[in-house]
């Protein structure tokens, strides 16, 4: 889809439909969509009235204007009640009214920029939302349908009209960083839902290659003989059960050359397919452990929106990737793992994998010289228990890197919310034969399996996100579309940027 600003008046420009907007308890539309209920003879105010437009969010009221002005159609589009307003509600609404053109057959319309008026926004960040919204909830995974199967023509063309030339260029702005954000998203979805026997560990390596090569970041990849060489003992416990070939895969962007202290590194759970090994998981359901690799996914699509953004920071993206299968040489249950760190593992659980690679990921962030960390895993089905699909919860060793996790998520729209990290908890990983073991049994799941990837980030400002339940949704809703959410790209693409900007 094609997103373009132009300056004019709403009432004049021809489309087939021009998208106006509504806050709930509103009686009398004031801004653009007063303008055009007066063209119209007072047409929405009537059917607010009547009770037909509430204004709730999300809900879409469409009127065909007969002549009356050079749009076909208006369609009123609720952003809810005034006080609940933001960016997020911009996001949600650019979405829902994209797929509703879409399952109309309309391919062109025009809109106003929801919120920049009344509501507040900055034009940029009115810009941004709805370009990130329509394209993200216009998002279909479609590769393996054929043709004959596939729905209407997509909505191509999305005009969103200004009267104010500067206030217009603010909005192409947003919309530039929005599309930014939303082809990097796309890509994490693509990726997660890309089933595991064409998204191998070579295939993320392959894809990271190209984001590499386009966006003119350093990669290197790590092959099996160079983690033995490292002494990765935990991630090749892990790879040893598999036939495909693990990957550690290291993406770098140079931001701040001059001051290599000023850096962040990202490391990515890359489990292609789970399993649970020897562990073996139940069948139902299984399916949905293609999408084990999701933090590795979003991991690479923020390393991309950086190469893109160019904050003035140096980040480093580190994604394990590897198969768990099991197979004669997968590993057992009650084997012990010597990670990067000469640390030992006791693998009680073969499926609690994802701490292990991330256990040795870790470990070279830290040889690397990171000086800040923040690792991304679909890492315990206990993180759905507890949190559900509304926010990713976050665990770490420094409260400031945890809120600043949290205020980008503010502004992306990706919520976060923070376990405790109490001393009584580590005591859930005590081994008798190794220094640690990497279940802890069934209570606190969460947070057993962040105590366990504290053993290898020593005191270096460390974050964990678990978004075993934020990865995916179940079914569509705003910008997101059943299956993959791309969660948490922008959010770690918003930190680099606020480190960036704040110097510390
Ligand atoms: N990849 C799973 C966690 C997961 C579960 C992600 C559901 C998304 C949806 C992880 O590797 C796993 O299997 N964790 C185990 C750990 C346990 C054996 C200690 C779990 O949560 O059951
Ligand atoms: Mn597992
Ligand atoms: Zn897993």
């Amino acid at each position: 889809m094609r997103i373009t600003v132009t300056i004019g008046d709403v009432t004049t420009t021809e489309t087939p439909a021009l998208v106006v907007n509504l806050f709930s308890g509103v009686t009398e539309p004031g801004g653009a969509t007063g303008a055009v209920d007066r063209a119209l003879d007072g047409v929405i105010s009537q059917l607010i009235k009547e009770g037909e437009i509430k204004g709730k969010v999300g809900d879409i009221t469409l009127i065909h204007t007969m002549g009356k002005i050079a749009p076909a159609r208006v369609v009123v589009a609720g952003l809810g009640p005034a006080d609940k307003f933001d960016a997020q509600v911009v996001r949600q609404v650019s979405a829902e009214v994209a797929r509703y053109l879409r399952q109309k057959g309309i391919n062109e319309a025009v809109t106003i920029a929801h919120g920049a008026g009344i509501g507040g926004l900055e034009p940029t960040t009115s810009g941004q939302a709805i370009a990130e919204g329509s394209l993200l909830g216009l998002y279909k995974f479609s590769t393996y349908l054929s043709p004959s199967k596939e729905a209407s023509a997509d909505l191509e063309d999305l005009t969103i009209v200004e009267q104010d030339q500067d206030r217009a260029s603010e909005i192409e702005n947003g919309v530039a960083a929005g599309i930014v954000a939303a082809e990097a998203t796309i890509l994490a979805r693509d990726m997660v839902n890309e089933p595991a026997n064409m998204m191998t560990p070579t295939q993320m390596a392959e894809i990271a290659r190209r984001v590499a090569e386009s966006e003119g970041l350093t990669l290197n990849i790590l092959e099996s003989p160079q983690m033995r060489e490292l002494g990765m003992g935990a991630l090749l416990g892990v790879a040893q059960g598999s036939e495909e070939p693990p990957k550690l895969i290291i993406m770098d962007y140079r931001g701040d050359p001059d001051n290599p202290g000023n850096n962040l590194g990202l490391v990515g759970k890359g489990i292609t397919f789970d399993t649970g090994g020897i562990s073996l998981k139940q069948p139902g359901g299984m399916e949905a452990m293609k999408g084990d690799m999701a933090g590795g996914a979003s991991v690479i699509a923020a390393m991309k929106m950086i190469g893109q953004e160019k904050p003035k920071i140096n980040v480093t993206g580190i994604i394990a990737a590897t198969e768990n299968m099991p197979s004669g040489s997968a590993q057992r249950p009650g084997d012990v793992v010597r990670a990067m760190n000469g640390k030992t593992i006791e693998v009680i659980n073969t499926d609690a994998e994802g701490r292990l690679v991330l256990a040795d990921a870790l470990c070279y962030a830290r040889e690397k010289g990171l000086t800040r960390l923040v690792d991304v895993a679909t890492l315990t089905g206990a993180m759905v228990t507890t949190l559900g699909k509304a926010c990713t919860g976050i665990m770490g060793n420094n409260q400031e890197l945890l809120d600043k996790v949290t205020e980008a998520g503010r502004d992306t729209g990706e919520k976060y919310w923070q376990l405790p990290m109490f001393d009584e908890y580590k005591e859930l990983i005590k081994s008798d034969v190794a220094d640690m073991k990497n279940s802890g049994g069934r209570q606190a799941g969460s947070i057993s399996a962040a105590f366990l990837l504290a053993e290898f980030v020593g005191d270096t400002p460390w974050v964990h996100m678990d978004i075993a339940g934020t990865s995916t949704a179940d079914r569509t809703k705003g910008y997101q579309v059943k299956g993959a959410t791309g969660v948490p790209a922008r959010t770690l693409a918003k930190l680099a940027r606020n480190l960036a900007e704040s110097g510390t």
